[in-house]
């Protein structure tokens, strides 16, 4: 006798879903102006997901639908005091099928949080770091650069693999490619560019001020031997650097990659979107709070995924949304 099947969550074009990332939060302590509003208004906390009905959704998703990978975003999820114990709850569901639980974080709340993230659990982080020039770093996130660089040495002291992200920009961040680069790699760590995508909330982006894939490893190459690799699970196309290290880039723009697209995303206030550029959500957190039975929300959810767009591949610019990537999280 075979036991059964393992849960598998389809969409309409045959891609199956593996991984959920979940915002726990709209709110953030950095301004980086390619993704906040000028001026941003907060969502009540009423309408914010608690840990139990968070705990609920995602138990479904790992449970009956066979999500195996989640990845809590925001906003900045660290702003939520409670993400060790939330990440001790939901490891509950390793014994269910969940094989990772990730974070992506901007890493300024990070140092005094990393040790207690990795003993509920965390399996590893990505977190954002546009210039390692402070003054480029500030311009870009009306932030400070130094409480992340101390993130990141807490992440890594406390023995969680990290990732870092860097969103490149024409005329704001192109001359941190090569420095952010040499800093990386003479420490070892992995570090991922992203082509800048059409989700601002000023909508301040034109294809101009993307720099490409092509680009990028052009930069590179003017100092280094690039060779691509071959193609990974994550997002990133990745090149070998001198043969002693690696770089991603991950091309949302110049080299889609929504043919594989395996994800799902929750918002903070359990709306389901089915694609990072989606304009529309299905509501999950109203019949949860109304007394939906499991049946039912997992009926809303096949049905929204069954119907997932087809992606950036098939649409590509601007695409209005009831919201932007900080309520989304990437
Ligand atoms: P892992 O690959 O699991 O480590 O994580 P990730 O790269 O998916 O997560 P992260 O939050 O670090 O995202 C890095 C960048 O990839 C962000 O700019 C995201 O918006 C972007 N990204 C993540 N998933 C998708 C996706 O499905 N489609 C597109 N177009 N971009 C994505
Ligand atoms: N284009 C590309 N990446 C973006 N991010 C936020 N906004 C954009 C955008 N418009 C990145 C953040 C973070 C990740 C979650 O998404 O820098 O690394
Ligand atoms: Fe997936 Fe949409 Fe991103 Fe394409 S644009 S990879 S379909 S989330």
């Amino acid at each position: 006798m075979t036991g059964a099947a393992p849960p598998r969550l389809l969409d309409a074009k045959g891609r199956i879903k593996r991984k959920l990332r979940v915002s726990l939060t709209d709110r953030c302590n950095l301004r980086c102006h390619y993704c906040m509003p000028e001026h941003p208004t907060w969502l009540p906390r009423a309408q914010l997901m608690d840990n139990a009905e968070l705990q609920r959704l995602v138990g479904l998703f790992v449970r009956t639908l066979g999500i195996t990978e989640l990845r809590l975003t925001g906003g900045e999820p660290l702003l939520r005091p409670d993400v060790p114990e939330l990440v001790r709850m939901l490891a509950a569901l390793r014994s269910e099928g969940l094989q990772r639980i990730a974070l992506t974080s901007n890493g300024v709340r990070l140092a005094p949080v990393a040790a207690a993230l990795r003993d509920a659990g965390l399996d590893d982080l990505n977190i954002s770091i546009d210039a390692i020039t402070p003054e480029t770093f500030t311009a870009l996130t009306r932030g400070q650069l130094a409480p992340v660089l101390e993130g990141i040495a807490s992440a890594k002291a406390a023995g969680l693999p990290i990732k870092l992200n860097c969103v490149v920009i024409k005329n704001a961040n192109e001359a941190e490619v090569l420095p952010l680069t040499q800093w990386a790699k003479a420490r070892g760590l992995p570090l991922r560019f992203i082509e800048f995508m059409p989700l601002d909330a000023r909508k301040s982006w034109s294809s101009e001020k993307v720099v490409s894939e092509d680009e990028i490893v052009a930069l590179l190459s003017s100092h280094y031997q690039l060779k691509p690799l071959p193609r990974a699970s994550d997002p990133a196309q990745y090149y070998s650097v001198d043969e002693d290290y690696r770089i991603g880039v991950i091309s949302t723009i110049s080299k889609p990659f929504c043919a594989s697209c395996d994800r799902l995303r929750l918002d903070a206030r359990g709306q389901l979107y089915t694609c990072l550029f989606s304009a529309t959500a299905t509501d999950l957190l109203t019949p949860l709070r109304a007394g939906a039975s499991d049946a039912e929300l997992l009926a809303l959810i096949r049905t929204a995924v069954w119907h997932k767009p087809a992606g950036y591949a098939e649409q590509p610019g601007y695409v209005e949304r009831p919201i932007t990537m900080h309520h989304l999280g990437g």
